[in-house]
């Protein structure tokens, strides 16, 4: 399948795994690009821009398909070493960037003058609008159903992707709540050139996280994940657990007041116990609602073969009958 995303990515598929925090690694970023998506390698999850070059390296080694590098803008008060992982992003020759969180608008002019593309997560149509002025080449459009942050306008995808196409020049993926054929096909028809997905691809073999991890989604429904952090404006869509329903209750008895110190034993720093020592109710983990639609472990290449075998299938026979 051809869309704007397969030639400006030079990929196979229109499928990109969107960077996650203890999950993209080089193992699953290889997996990705190796089964003909765009694989992406999650910045900030290397302590450091040295570990960055060295899993850029690690990458480079497990596939030689266009592979990219995921750099969140973190709100607030952190602030990691930006200018120093995009050096390692540029010397590792990493062509590909997905930006998220606040704009990329100050390093744009490093990324073009290094022939870098860059396609930055939104949730809304005023931030890939002002994405698109500011040079970048495509934008991952995120609805409501997504798991991790998804903005604070909760629009779901049936509104905000043809809304994106009503406004957008540039190429956009449709982001938030996708796992199977099905949807890709609805996205396509909805105005994207393609598919970001997150949720699916830790239930994958390659995913570099513990079973219980790729377990706790194949056992979710789409009715377990709960917003968090709202308050705070910085909403994230987690899978329910104990400590999420603690955290519920601080939130509830706090009200507006609510610090993130209040609940930051149960969002700081819980990742590395969740995703590698598979402890589920250590605390907030993303997870998008499309955790219903998951019930199996694949090879990404089983995964990306059953997606765009289904689709091609689906167009060219139940849609095309209809016409
Ligand atoms: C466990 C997890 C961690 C994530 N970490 C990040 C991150 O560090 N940076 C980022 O831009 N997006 C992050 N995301 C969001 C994904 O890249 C993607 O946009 C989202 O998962 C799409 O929704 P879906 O899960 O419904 O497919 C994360 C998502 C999950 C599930």
């Amino acid at each position: 399948m051809r869309t704007r995303i397969t030639e400006l990515f030079d990929i196979e598929h229109p499928i990109i795994q969107g960077g996650m925090h203890f999950v993209g690694l080089a193992e699953l970023a290889s997996a990705v690009s190796n089964a003909g998506g765009l694989g992406i390698i999650t910045g900030l999850t290397q302590p450091t821009p040295a570990d960055l070059a060295n899993e850029i390296a690690k990458c480079k080694e497990m596939t030689d398909k266009p592979f990219g590098v995921n750099l969140t803008f973190l709100p607030g008060f952190a602030s990691p070493d930006y200018p120093g992982y995009i050096k390692a992003i540029i010397e590792g020759g990493v062509k590909i960037v997905e930006t998220a969180g606040r704009s990329p608008e100050v390093y744009m002019e490093t990324f073009k003058s290094n022939d870098i593309k860059v396609i930055h997560k939104c949730t809304s149509v005023r931030h890939s609008l002002k994405a698109e002025r500011i040079g970048c080449d495509a934008v991952s459009v995120d609805g409501f159903e997504c798991g991790g942050h998804p903005g604070e306008d909760d629009i779901p995808n049936m509104i905000l992707l043809p809304r994106a196409a009503e406004e957008l020049t540039i190429p956009f993926v449709a982001s938030g709540g996708i796992g199977n054929a099905k949807q890709l096909v609805a996205a396509l028809a909805l105005g994207a050139d393609g598919i970001n997905m997150g949720t699916r691809f830790i239930a994958t073999a390659e995913a570099p996280v513990h079973q219980n991890v790729k377990d706790a989604i194949v056992n979710a429904s789409e009715l377990d994940t709960r917003l968090v952090m709202r308050s705070l404006r910085n909403t994230e869509r987690v899978l329910v657990n104990t400590a999420v329903e603690q955290l519920i209750e601080v939130e509830k008895e706090k009200g507006d007041q609510l610090e993130i110190g209040d609940i930051a034993q149960f969002v700081g720093g819980v990742y590395p116990r969740i995703m590698q020592e598979g402890t589920m109710d250590a605390g907030a983990w993303s997870c998008g609602m499309v955790a219903g639609l998951i019930h199996d472990i694949p090879s990404c290449q089983e995964l990306i073969n059953r997606i765009m075998s289904e689709a091609e299938k689906s167009i060219n026979t139940r849609l095309a009958s209809f016409a």
